[in-house]
């Protein structure tokens, strides 16, 4: 400010309007403070860090850990032991990575909402084989617009016009098992298969399915295989397959595109909006994404579903009765056509309740992986940033405080809500599964025509367990199904 200005207007004006000279003298121990002051932070930061424990735990042998004690027997043994001895937060090595898991409800709730302090992971090569951009592997900007067009597809509101075309997958499925002794978990993974390429590309693509299946099946191969990308192996096939797949994909977009039908109803549809701006990568790496997390998941719950309803004569009993009902009053509407609609699948309670049961009991998926993207406190632990932390499922749907009886096959338990966090079979916060709508409905269309129309008779063992990476039934559940008679079905 020049000597000239009145002093009204220098009285006016803030203080800090300075001169360029003043600003200069300032300006140097100005930064000098700023830099002290992170600097202070960055250093108090550590120190906290420092200071606070790891949670409770052992590590095991260098490199390899905990390992071989996890898979070499039930993984849930291990987590039992573990959470026993340690409580409900400890640290371990698996598979060549610092971890800590956790299995308190809360713990788990802190972990999968807090996408700013935990990341997903994945090891690299399975990356690769579903594709880098899928849904799974995102966080921020990317994983929210990707997450609002899966929705879109599978909301109730989305999916309530499709139930007639899930009924003919599940009828379908049905009439070639008659008569047979089947395996039974692979035929619910062809059943869940046709459902989700129904549900991505809606009836049109369906000549598409052969050549689709025919790929998907040829990566699954590949999928838990060493990940050795030469010619001949397991790997190097799936990712052929894999490039098929995302060729095949892409030729449907393209054919949409030509027929300008580009705003269809399905998960196609919503990828494809042109506001949206996906490119053809990103497409077929959620498409092949989508398939992947809802079949064997799909698949091994209603496997489990026909297990316990094996086991508990009772209960099958119940169900078949509240199924025989629906199938009764739409018989005696008279109505011509018969097919099951949205209304008819909330008409089923108990069934849900055996659904949930099941979910609870079976927990197919025991945990799942996050990374620390930064060294979090919890609960007066250090969880060091990059570390893997696993929020274990299982052991909180087997938790005696949470549920009485825990091991026990109860669906009645379900009639009064779970406490919040306790029950997540479908997961928790920003990767929370949405697909969780068209999997309920799936199951409750095959098991109404599973109860009304068929009994089965077990074969072979009858309560081994297999592992990895879903919990399943021994050997698939070999059954022998059959269609009733008539008078069967009137018994009921
Ligand atoms: C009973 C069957 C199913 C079960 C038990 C299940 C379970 C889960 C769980 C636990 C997660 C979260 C994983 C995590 O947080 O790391 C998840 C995510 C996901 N699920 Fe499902 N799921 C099922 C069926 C489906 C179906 C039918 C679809 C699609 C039609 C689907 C699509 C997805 C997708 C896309 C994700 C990733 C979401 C994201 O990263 O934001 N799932 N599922």
């Amino acid at each position: 400010m020049n000597s000239t200005t009145s002093p009204i207007i220098n009285a006016l004006l803030p203080a800090a309007i300075l001169t360029t000279a003043s600003m200069s003298t300032l300006l140097l121990p100005m930064l000098i403070l700023i830099l002290s002051l992170f600097l202070f932070l960055f250093l108090a930061g550590r120190r906290k860090s420092r200071k606070l424990p790891l949670p409770p735990g052992s590590m095991g042998w260098p490199y390899v850990g905990e390992t071989f004690q996890l898979y070499s027997n039930n993984p849930n043994t291990f987590f039992a032991l573990k959470q026993n001895r340690y409580g409900p937060i400890f640290k371990s090595h698996i598979l060549g990575c610092p971890c800590v898991m956790v299995s308190s409800p809360e713990a788990a709730r802190f972990v999968l909402t807090r996408a700013n302090l935990f990341k997903p992971t994945f090891p690299k090569s399975k990356e690769r084989m579903i594709g880098p951009q899928a849904i799974f592997f995102q966080q921020g900007e990317y994983h929210t617009r990707l997450r609002r067009l899966v929705l879109r597809a599978f909301l109730p509101e989305a999916i309530r016009g499709s139930v007639a075309g899930i009924e003919n997958v599940a009828l379908r499925a049905l009439q070639s098992w008659d008569g047979r002794l089947v395996n039974t978990f692979q035929e619910l993974k062809t059943y869940a298969f046709n459902v989700a390429i129904v549900s991505i590309f809606g009836k049109d693509e369906i000549s598409y399915l052969e050549d689709l299946k025919q790929c998907y099946y040829t990566l699954e191969k590949g999928y838990n295989s060493m990940p050795i990308n030469l010619p001949g192996t397991l790997f190097y096939k799936a990712m052929k397959a894999r490039q098929q797949l995302a060729q095949i994909v892409a030729q449907i977009v393209s054919s949409r595109r030509m027929q300008r039908k580009t705003e269809a109803n399905d998960l196609l549809g919503s990828f494809m909006e042109a506001k949206e701006d996906l490119s053809d990568d990103q497409i077929a790496d959620n498409v092949i994404g989508v398939i992947f997390a809802a079949r064997d998941t799909t698949a091994s719950v209603l496997t489990w579903i026909v297990k316990y309803l094996g086991d508990n004569p009772s209960i099958l009993q119940a169900v078949t009765e509240e199924q025989e009902e629906i199938r009764k009053s739409k018989e005696e509407s008279g109505d011509e056509d018969r097919s099951l609609t949205w209304i008819d699948t909330k008409r089923m309670p108990l069934t849900s309740r055996v659904i949930q049961e099941t979910m609870r009991v079976a927990s197919i998926l025991s945990f799942t992986f996050r990374e620390a993207v930064e060294d979090v406190e919890y609960e007066g632990y250090l969880i060091p940033k990059g570390w893997k932390v696993l929020p274990l499922f299982r052991n909180i749907h087997h938790s005696q405080e949470i549920f009485t009886d825990p091991d026990k096959f109860d669906p009645s338990r379900f009639e009064v809500a779970p406490k919040p966090n306790t029950f997540m079979p479908f997961g928790n916060g920003t990767h929370s599964c949405p697909g969780n709508e068209l999997a309920k409905l799936e199951m409750l269309v095959l098991l109404h025509h599973l109860t009304t129309k068929y009994r089965w008779s077990m074969m072979g063992s009858e309560s081994g367990i297999q592992f990895g990476p879903f919990v399943l039934p021994l050997n698939g559940l070999p059954l022998r199904f059959s269609l009733k008679s008539r008078a069967e079905e009137q018994a009921v």
